[in-house]
Order: C-alpha cells, then sequence, then structure tokens
C-alpha cells in the first residue's frame, strides 16, 4: 500500500492530489487543509471524478486531522500564501516560512521516515527552512521547482521549434525565482540534436526569457499564482519516488559542494528513487554557466539569510 499527503488544498495542493488520482500514482492520497470543509469538498469533487474516469485511488480529504496522514511515504508541503501580480516569490518568506516549519513538524510526527517534497514558496529558501528544522537526511527532502521551470523551458521550446513537445529536451537550474534560474539552452536539443541547429541564437534566447518569467506571466493573466503544471510538477516528482523511476529531474537539492556551492538548496539535477534525491549530477558546465549558477547561488543564500527573523 502506498500512501502520499498533500499538505494545503489550495489550487496547486488540490491539482496535485487530482493529479494523483488520475494517474493512479498512489493507492491512497490524504488531502490536507486547515480551513474547515475545503479539504474534504475538493477530495469529494475529485473522488467523483475518478467515479466517473473508472479509478481506483483513494482521496480522503480532512480538517488539519496529522494523524489521518500516518505513514505516508512521501508528504507534499504546498501551504503558504501565493503570490500576487507584481510580487516576487520572495517576498512570500515572511508568512510562509512559519507555516512550513509548523507543516513540518506535525507532518513529521506522524510519518517519521517520509520524503518530503517542498512546493511553498519561495521554494528555495522553504527548502532548506525543511532541511535546517527537521534534521532529516538530505536526500528526503525535494524541492520541485526544477520539475516546474524544466516543463515550461520544454513548452516554450517546442513552440519554437514546431516539434512534439515530447520530442524536445530542455532542463533548468538554478533558484526558483526570476532572475535566478536558469535555462540551460545549450543542452536544449530535439531528438539529441541541439536546438541551436535549428532556431536562431535570439529565438533560443527568447525561449529562455519566457522562461523565466513563466510563473509571472501566468500570475499577471490570472491574478494569482499558477496551479495546474505547478500541481502537475509536484506530482511528478511524487511518482518518482514513488515507483523508484531513477528519472533524471531538476529539483532543489541540499548541496555540499556540488557545482562548487554548498549550505544552500538550489536547482540541479537530481536522480529521483524511492530513497528520494539519490544522485545530484554534475553537468559540465562552461564558465558562462558557471558564472550564472554562483550568480544564482548567491541570491538563494541572500534569502536564506532572512530566514533567522522570518522565524
Ligand atoms: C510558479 C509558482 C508556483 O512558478 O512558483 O508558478
Amino acid at each position: 500500500m502506498s500512501k502520499v499527503t498533500v499538505v494545503g488544498a489550495g489550487n496547486v495542493g488540490a491539482t496535485c492530489a487530482n493529479v494523483l488520482v488520475t494517474t493512479q500514482v498512489a493507492d491512497e492520497v490524504v488531502l490536507l487543509d486547515i480551513k474547515e470543509g475545503v479539504s474534504e469538498g475538493k477530495a469529494m469533487d475529485i473522488m467523483q471524478t475518478a467515479n466517473i474516469l473508472g479509478l481506483e485511488t483513494r482521496l480522503t480529504g480532512v480538517t488539519n486531522d496529522y494523524e489521518k496522514t500516518a505513514g505516508s511515504d512521501v508528504v507534499v508541503i504546498t501551504s503558504g500564501i501565493p503570490r500576487k501580480p507584481g510580487m516576487t516569490r520572495e517576498e512570500l518568506i515572511g508568512v510562509n516560512a512559519g507555516i512550513v516549519k509548523s507543516v513540518t513538524d506535525n507532518v513529521l510526527k506522524h510519518s517519521p521516515n517520509a520524503v518530503i517534497v517542498c512546493v511553498s514558496n519561495p521554494m528555495d529558501t522553504m527548502t532548506y527552512l525543511i532541511h535546517k528544522t527537521s534534521g532529516l537526511p538530505k536526500n528526503r527532502i525535494i524541492g520541485m521547482g526544477g520539475a516546474l521551470d524544466s516543463a515550461r523551458f520544454k513548452y516554450f521550446l517546442s513552440i519554437a521549434l514546431g516539434a512534439n513537445p515530447k520530442e524536445v529536451e530542455g532542463i533548468v537550474i538554478g533558484g526558483h525565482g526570476d532572475t535566478t534560474m536558469i535555462p540551460l539552452t545549450r543542452y536544449a536539443a530535439y531528438r539529441g540534436v541541439p536546438a541551436s541547429d535549428f532556431i536562431s541564437a535570439e529565438n533560443l534566447a527568447a525561449v529562455a526569457a519566457d522562461t523565466m518569467v513563466g510563473g509571472a506571466t501566468l500570475t499577471k493573466l490570472l491574478g494569482t499564482s499558477a496551479w495546474y503544471a505547478p500541481g502537475a510538477a509536484a506530482a511528478q516528482v511524487v511518482a518518482a519516488v514513488l515507483h523508484d523511476e531513477k528519472k533524471l529531474i531538476s529539483c532543489s537539492a541540499l548541496l555540499d559542494g556540488e557545482y562548487g556551492e554548498s549550505d544552500l538548496c538550489i536547482g540541479v539535477p537530481c536522480i529521483l528513487g524511492k530513497e528520494g534525491i539519490e544522485k545530484i549530477v554534475e553537468f559540465d558546465l562552461n564558465e558562462e554557466e558557471k558564472a550564472l549558477f554562483h550568480k544564482s547561488a548567491e541570491a538563494v543564500h541572500k534569502t536564506n539569510a532572512a530566514l533567522a527573523s522570518a522565524l
């Protein structure tokens, strides 16, 4: 029996639960929220969908009852407030740090062996906060930002190339911020052939630029932060862990010398399997990419430094 808990039944959490059910990733999913009735209502709605689609994953909604989450293999934390148009993810730290800390404490009381997937923003800093306050081994805490940013990169790439999205390769590393993420255009490929063979350097740069502000563009259109791709990206990370897929997905991981950085969580290519982050893969970055990565790390360190006063 596999069990997943999603904490936070807002748009992202509920979408994640919906994808977990519709793709039948786990036997059992618990959706928890502090707001009375919201998780129960969304779970019921999703389970009625499951009935229509003939799916067997069971989803239960609970109000703040962490006992019901006991024995989860993976826990996704989406709690906290989303950004509004014009806000950066970093501005959310003051409100979200305390929430993420208390959710993590509650989750681990009942699922001490779980792998934690952090979605809450600012995502790299919240992932780091979970490391600092939980004392869990570093492989068991995964920040999902790179999975989402890479999906956005591949989406914009497939449009620029006029290609089937499944045949496009792309990965984004660095921080999950509008100015800190690094779409690795040199590694972008169509069927293994560099994307730069098919589109101009200007087009490729535009794809990277669209990717970096991908979340901000949606926030402006929607009036709040996006949820379909963020929820699905979190579910993709859950599936890779639960099914021991050994997939290479860009995730926010605690670095200890990899890529020349330490003591922060930031997006890097990770092999995900049942142990969580089973390996950090070190790409052979060129000087320009290395410089971008260090600049991104510097910005993430700076946001992390605000944690002390936020808690
Ligand atoms: C985004 C939020 C979830 O990028 O960070 O849409």
